[in-house]
């Protein structure tokens, strides 16, 4: 199964340069709970930013990362180098789509389901959630905390 896990603001901005436009512990303590023990797949974009913040990858989860460069490498790190490929693969395990943008793209349309943390305020940024059908989805589940709403959606048409 593939999941998308994200944060996206009213504007639709996920990003600035190579980081979050905001910080939300209560949304890092989210992520944190529905990932781990799980495998995390993302570009090598967000591998780098996250190597950047915590000096190693996510830990308690595999870290899969999406790069088409043959000479990337990192010790215990499971380099994908062709997305489609592994997205198209029947997967018994769920494993969580975490970014970024070109990652989040690739993954929609093979997507069951999507976790969702809207954020009810507008972020200055230049990375944007790409466009997608919403309504291939449905909403399972909803808790709102302050400006957060936690959702989770999942796929009712192929
Ligand atoms: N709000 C959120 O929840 C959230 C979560 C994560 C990230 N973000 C934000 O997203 C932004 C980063 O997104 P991004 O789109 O710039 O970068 P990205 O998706 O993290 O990484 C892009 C890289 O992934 C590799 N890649 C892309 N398509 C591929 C394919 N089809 N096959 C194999 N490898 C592929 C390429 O690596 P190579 O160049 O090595 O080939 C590409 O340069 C940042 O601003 C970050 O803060 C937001």
């Amino acid at each position: 199964m593939i999941s998308i896990i994200v944060a996206i603001a009213s504007n639709n901005c996920i990003g600035k340069g190579d980081a979050l436009p905001w910080h939300y512990p209560e949304d890092l303590r989210y992520f944190r709970q529905v990932t781990t023990n799980h495998r995390v797949l993302m570009g090598r974009r967000t591998f780098l930013s996250i190597i950047g913040r915590l000096g190693r990858p996510l830990p308690d989860r595999e870290s899969l990362v999406a790069s088409r460069d043959p000479d990337f490498a990192y010790p215990g790190v499971t380099v994908i180098r062709d997305l489609e490929a592994f997205l198209r693969e029947d997967h018994a395990d769920e494993v969580f789509v975490i970014g970024g943008r070109e990652i989040y793209k690739a993954a929609l349309p093979y997507a069951d389901r999507l976790y969702i943390t809207r954020i009810m305020k507008d972020y200055p940024g230049d990375v944007f959630f790409p466009a997608y059908p919403a309504e291939d989805f449905r909403l399972i589940r909803q808790h709102d905390d302050r400006e957060l709403s936690f959702r989770v959606y999942e796929r009712i048409r192929p």
